[in-house]
């Protein structure tokens, strides 16, 4: 069961509720990417479940006709059981998200699957264009991965990572991971297709808004993302200003390592659950 405070980083458990938050972005200018919450299945029968899920979702979206593709992890779609297993699934979402004329986003997860979602999102890009994938500044492979994926014409979103990760293979101050992004953001808006900029932070929203200016690449070559319930007020701001928004907004059952991650972000999210725990 969905429980408070987790609501407002969680749209809620079900398609009703999830295509109810897009309609409700939707109707402020942002588009949305849905994503069913759940990671790390170990049983075929889940991995099969979750598949169903999102060619669920993909109709529900095309049906209410709402402005959101879907965002999923392959953890979910079985990778950690078989990584063929995983590409079978995501094959069969990205065929449903054709039939519908939707498009797909493959999340990273932590380190130890980079190189496998790579080389699955790789081979699935030689028979199906609708899907994107993510990269993480933090981690010391990205720069090459960015290039790799720039000369494929593969569309990248960049996120600067949510997982822990030891420091042989990730950068570990804020700062260098922050300069990181920077650069990795100039690469990709310089010659990516459509780069999806995903961060709260003013300073590197700032950065790529000053980089695209100077080089002369207008707004709808590229979108910012942020996550429900994180700057909503910014999110509007940014799209009245003539930028492209999309919120990632998660929804499902499986909710918990999910909350946990934007808890452990930032200290004002902490505050803002203990706040509320002490006002109830
Ligand atoms: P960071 O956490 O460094 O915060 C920088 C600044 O942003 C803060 O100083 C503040 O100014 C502002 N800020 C941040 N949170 C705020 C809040 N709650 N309220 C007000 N201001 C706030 N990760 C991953 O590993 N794999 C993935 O596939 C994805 N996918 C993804 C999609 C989308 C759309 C987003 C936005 C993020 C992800 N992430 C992700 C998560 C990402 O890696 C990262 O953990 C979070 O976005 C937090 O990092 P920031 O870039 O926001 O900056």
């Amino acid at each position: 069961m969905l429980i408070w405070p987790a609501t407002r980083f969680v749209a809620g458990e079900d398609r009703e509720a999830a295509i109810a938050a897009a309609r409700g972005l939707n109707a402020r200018g942002i588009a949305v990417s849905l994503d069913l919450l759940g990671e790390n299945v170990t049983e075929r029968d889940e991995a099969a479940s979750a598949r169903d899920a999102y060619v669920d979702i993909l109709e529900g979206i095309d049906e209410a006709g709402v402005d959101s593709n879907i965002s999923i992890k392959l953890t979910m779609l079985g990778l950690d059981i078989a990584p063929r297993l995983a590409e079978e699934n995501l094959r069969a979402i990205l065929e449903a998200a054709e039939a519908h004329g939707n498009w797909v986003r493959i999340d990273m997860e932590g380190s130890p699957y980079t190189q496998l979602t790579l080389e699955i999102f790789q081979r699935v890009w030689e028979s199906h264009r609708n899907v994107g994938v993510v990269v993480q500044s933090m981690l010391r492979r990205t720069a090459a991965d960015v290039e790799r994926l720039i000369s494929m014409g593969a569309r990248v979103r960049l996120v600067k990572g949510a997982y822990r990760e030891p420091a042989p293979l990730a950068i570990q101050t804020k700062a260098e991971v922050d300069r990181a992004f920077d650069r990795l953001a100039e690469r990709l808006l310089d010659d990516g297709n459509e780069p999806a900029i995903a961060t709260h932070d003013d300073a590197r929203i700032r950065h790529v808004i000053e980089h695209a200016e100077r080089r002369g690449i207008p707004p709808d070559r590229y979108e910012f993302q942020m996550l429900y319930g994180i700057r909503a007020t910014t999110q509007v701001a940014m799209v009245e200003r003539g930028h492209r928004m999309r919120v990632y907004v998660p929804y499902g059952e499986k909710w918990f390592p999910y909350f946990t991650r934007r808890l452990r972000e930032r200290r004002e999210n902490v505050t803002f659950v203990l706040r509320n725990l002490i006002r109830r």
